[in-house]
């Protein structure tokens, strides 16, 4: 095989490493009553094993930086009808302020794709506007506002904050870390929106930002890859 063409064939297989790995465990939305369960410090989620993401500083695309967070535990829910995801991370410092000049607040994010059996680049999805493929779902709380957006993206750059948001969450700091519950209907009539069901498997990438150490935007602590999500069928 000429030099060339196997130097490319190579760059093809590194870029599209990191897109998924097989020994991740996968994330299980296990079938549990979702009553009380919106509260991100019910003690129902100490009864669902977490899934351990680790985090590190976004170093794809400028402006780089982040990685003051070095994993996030992920715990999932649903019973037939409502989803919930638990998001918790430690960071010591809860930072709320958001508005004035030069703070920042904290804030946490999970990113599905439309598409779950064929999804786009972990990155934020990629750039080719109305290929419903390219296209990812973000759920993202902000320690600010205290609550939670249901945003689209198709690659950096070409974040949109949906009409309907159909997303809710809530947020708790212990002193130690952040708790932060999302939870939407399995099922939604948002053509933009991720779907859910019984059964289905699909992908889940996750950031958060500290904002004590200046992180925002595309400085933030980030997994590189997608992760298993699989909702329990029972
Ligand atoms: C390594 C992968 C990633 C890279 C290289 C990246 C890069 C960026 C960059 C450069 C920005 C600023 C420009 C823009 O607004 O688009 C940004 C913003 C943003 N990213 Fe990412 N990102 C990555 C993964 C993710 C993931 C997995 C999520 C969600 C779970 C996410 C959620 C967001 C959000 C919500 C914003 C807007 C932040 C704001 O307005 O303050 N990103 N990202």
């Amino acid at each position: 095989m000429r030099g060339g063409l196997a130097a490319f064939l190579a760059l093809l297989l590194f870029l599209g490493a990191g897109q998924t790995a097989a020994e991740d465990p996968p994330i299980l939305v296990r079938r549990a009553p979702t009553e009380g369960a919106r509260d991100p410090g019910a003690s129902l989620w100490k009864s669902i094993s977490p899934t351990r993401i680790p985090l590190k500083g976004q170093d794809v695309a400028p402006p780089y930086g982040g990685g003051a967070v070095a994993a996030v535990d992920v715990r999932a829910i649903h019973d037939g009808k409502v989803a919930i995801f638990l998001l918790e991370w430690a960071d010591p410092t809860k930072d709320a302020a958001g508005a004035e000049i030069g703070s920042f607040g904290d804030a946490g994010a999970v990113m599905f794709p439309l598409v779950a059996d064929d999804p786009p680049g972990p990155h934020m999805g990629h750039r080719y506007l109305g290929d419903r493929n390219a296209v990812v779902n973000i759920w993202r709380y902000r320690a600010d506002t205290d609550a939670a957006e249901d945003l689209n993206a198709a690659g950096i750059g070409t974040l949109l904050t949906q009409d309907r948001q159909d997303v809710s969450a809530r947020g708790q700091h212990d002193g130690r870390g952040w708790r932060i519950a999302f939870w939407r209907r399995l099922r939604t009539d948002d053509e933009w929106d991720a779907q859910f069901g019984p059964g289905l498997r699909t992908w889940l990438n996750v950031v958060v930002w500290d904002g004590s150490r200046g992180e925002r935007a595309g400085q933030k602590s980030v997994s590189d890859r997608w992760h298993r999500v699989i909702f329990e069928a029972r």
